[in-house]
């Protein structure tokens, strides 16, 4: 690639951290460094505080998912007999979801803007967690990029196409790193193949906590 006339010039620190995957699917390395993850880390305890996490299962089987999960926001996602969907309220306590915290709406007003987002799922993978293949679809608005955060033990994460069929490849997501899946890839297939356990200590236990946000509605936004 270089040109031997040309001397080779080091990539800014900052395009270092920053890798397109695919078409639309950026993923910024480092995004969050240790405090603001610490900082993140305690706003998502106090969701939990008032919206446990919650046991989800699959549509028709009833088969357990392999994370626990809770929302935050006006809109939270939830899977159950009946299906997957976005419902106002929890499904254990009746209780609305509480707000985003403040750092997430300002890192989505960064690296998103507006509309703003409606839901922010948290998905906890004990070290066994596993995501399989899927994309993510329940949404009116498929436009909008949906943005993902990660904490705690790093994924082995992968990323396809918009069919099954396509390749994928793999790439390691760490404590800190966010992931913006947008444009053609905002329908890319994606999952969790598995968590390295003890690669990170920001978590008291070995476990990773993954946080994603989406614009759920198509036009202005619904949120009070
Ligand atoms: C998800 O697709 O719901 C979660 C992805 C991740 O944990 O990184
Ligand atoms: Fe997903």
């Amino acid at each position: 690639m270089n040109d031997r006339s040309e001397p080779e010039e080091a990539p800014p620190e900052e395009s270092r951290r920053v890798l397109t995957l695919q078409p639309g699917a950026v993923w910024v390395a480092g995004k969050l460094d240790r405090a603001a993850q610490g900082a993140l880390l305690e706003a998502v305890r106090d969701v939990v505080r008032a919206a446990p996490l919650f046991q989800p299962v699959m549509p028709k089987t009833g088969k357990p998912f392999s994370v626990r999960m809770t929302n935050c926001g006006p809109l939270g996602w939830v899977s159950d007999r009946a299906g997957y969907r976005y419902q106002t309220l929890h499904p254990e306590t009746g209780m609305p979801w509480p707000a985003m915290p403040a750092s997430l709406l300002a890192l989505w007003a960064e690296l998103v803007g507006d509309p703003p987002p409606e839901a922010c799922l948290i998905n906890h993978y004990p070290p066994t967690a596993r995501m399989g293949l899927h994309q993510d679809r329940d949404e009116d608005d498929l436009e909008t990029p949906v943005l993902s955060v990660s904490l705690g033990d790093t994924a082995v994460f992968r990323i396809g196409g918009t069919t099954r069929k396509d390749p994928t490849r793999s790439i390691r997501l760490a404590s800190g790193d966010v992931v913006l899946f947008g444009g053609p890839a905002r329908l890319a297939f994606h999952g969790v193949d598995r968590i390295l356990a003890g690669t990170s200590t920001l978590l008291e236990r070995p476990g990773r906590i993954n946080l994603t946000l989406r614009r759920v509605s198509k036009g202005p936004s619904t949120a009070p």
